[in-house]
């Protein structure tokens, strides 16, 4: 059975690799030649642990993975086709900018010749998959082919383990013969007794957005109670431990932090809610998490502001970490460059340090001091920010920032230090409701 991604982002790159490394011919489809150049030296676009390793071994080795630009002969070459175009945010709207899947969809309809699984991978609202339906109806007979709906819950940073070892797979089609197919690609999960969930189309589609619009309110609810603890003095670490032991409830996604970001969770909820809309309904929970994560960023700023009277003026502060998270240097909608984006407005001067992010992050702002470690961020500062959590910034050396540092203050948005072990070292400590 052959595979064709269209789409080589991140959903496409990865889940290609890992279909390579699950045994199938696979082929990855981009217009984009240059990208598909760095790819075929088995070199990714972007940073993701492991990726590059098993880019390498299924091009050089084993050779199940190969790259196209043509789209038509991939897609006749192959039994089963996954879409894995971005779905960004229109510009003018919330909704999901769906112009690539439908663009690949007619591409894909004039290329059939022979049965084909068109599968959607992309996030797309519910009733997506139909309508790519119809579109590929409109030159290929129904026999010839089905839909489904196969969403991806792949987290950056994690993705390749992810892809291998989920908590479940969720297929949406609408014939024996489509889930049969999917089952038989996701054979090798069996082993592991993954949980394989057959729905309908349009339940698959919105198991997606539902999931990470949940994960989101845990994050978001969480934050809030944070905030409740700076205000009376209470623990949210100690809040979040207890909370979790609950089976019902689960430690996962309750760490309080600046606010979600990412190229996933906010363009989904905003798309979630602008679905619902249409359909006559208020998703009023997604859109106050919504709400009150796009306004956490500014109040962060507020915080530290005050710590400086409102003043920023021959004020210096290090920021470590600038990727929406670790291990990746995706920056998009990270809560870290909103922060510093507010920083810069209220003119302190920023020096940052990330592992991976940093050449992204150029692209954006241009007059930030970029530094070549932690401790180089933070020489000569009046305080350090901790925006997000990789792990080389979780055992610094404190005696060393100390000295380094010419106000002795850390922001340390994502909890990772013990309040008591700063402040025992004569350094003043600020977390995230505690
Ligand atoms: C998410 C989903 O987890 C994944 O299933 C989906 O397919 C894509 O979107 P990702 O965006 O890679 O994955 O990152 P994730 O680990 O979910 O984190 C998202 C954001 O939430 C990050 O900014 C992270 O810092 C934040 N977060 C996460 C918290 O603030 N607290 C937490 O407890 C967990």
């Amino acid at each position: 059975m052959k595979i064709a991604m269209i789409g080589t982002g991140y959903v496409g790159l990865v889940s290609g690799v890992c279909f390579a490394e699950f045994g199938f011919e696979t082929i990855c489809v981009d217009k984009d030649t240059s990208r598909l150049e760095t790819l075929m030296k088995g070199k990714s676009p972007f940073y993701e642990p492991g990726l590059d390793n098993l880019l390498n071994k299924h091009i050089n080795v084993t050779r199940y993975l190969t790259f196209s630009s043509d789209l038509k002969s991939s897609v006749k070459n192959s039994d089963i086709v996954f879409i894995t175009v971005g779905t960004p945010s229109k510009r003018l709207d919330n909704d999901a900018d769906l112009t690539g899947i439908f663009n690949a969809s007619r591409e894909i309809a004039e290329s059939i010749d022979k049965y084909t699984l068109i599968v959607t991978k992309s996030t797309v609202p519910v009733g997506t998959t139909q309508k790519i339906k119809e579109i590929v109806l409109e030159k290929i007979p129904k026999e010839k082919f089905d839909v489904v709906s196969n969403p991806e819950f792949l987290r950056e940073g994690s993705a390749i383990d992810d892809f291998m070892r989920p908590d479940r797979v969720v297929i949406g089609t609408e014939t024996k013969k489509s889930d049969d197919l999917m089952r038989k690609i996701y054979r090798p999960l069996f082993i592991l007794e993954t949980p394989i969930v057959s729905t309908s189309i349009k339940t698959a589609e919105i198991i997606k957005y539902a999931s990470n619009s949940f994960l989101a309110t845990k994050i978001t609810f969480i934050n809030e109670v944070a905030d409740l603890c700076e205000a009376t003095g209470a623990n949210v670490n100690d809040i979040s431990k207890a909370m979790g032991l609950d089976k019902r409830i689960g430690s996962k996604f309750l760490h309080a932090g600046p606010g979600f970001g990412g190229s996933c969770f906010p363009k989904d909820l905003r798309a979630f809610s602008s679905t619902a809309k249409k359909h006559g309904i208020n998703l009023s929970i997604v859109d106050a998490v919504n709400h009150s994560n796009e306004i956490r960023p500014k109040k962060i700023v507020t915080k530290i502001a005050s710590y400086y009277n409102n003043n920023f003026k021959d004020i210096t502060l290090s920021i470590l970490g600038l990727s929406f998270k670790p291990n990746t240097d995706d920056i998009r909608e990270s809560t870290s460059l909103i922060i510093i984006k507010n920083l810069l407005e209220k003119n302190a001067k920023i020096k940052v340090y990330d592992p991976q992010a940093m050449e992204n992050t150029k692209k954006i702002f241009e007059n930030l001091i970029y530094c070549k470690n932690a401790y180089d961020a933070c020489e000569n500062s009046q305080g350090l920010i901790i925006a997000t959590e990789w792990n080389e910034f979780r055992a610094l050396n404190l005696e060393k920032l100390k000295s380094l540092l010419t106000n002795k203050v850390i922001f340390d948005l994502r909890n990772i230090y013990n309040s008591n072990e700063i402040t025992s070292k004569g350094i003043k400590y600020f977390g995230i409701g505690i």
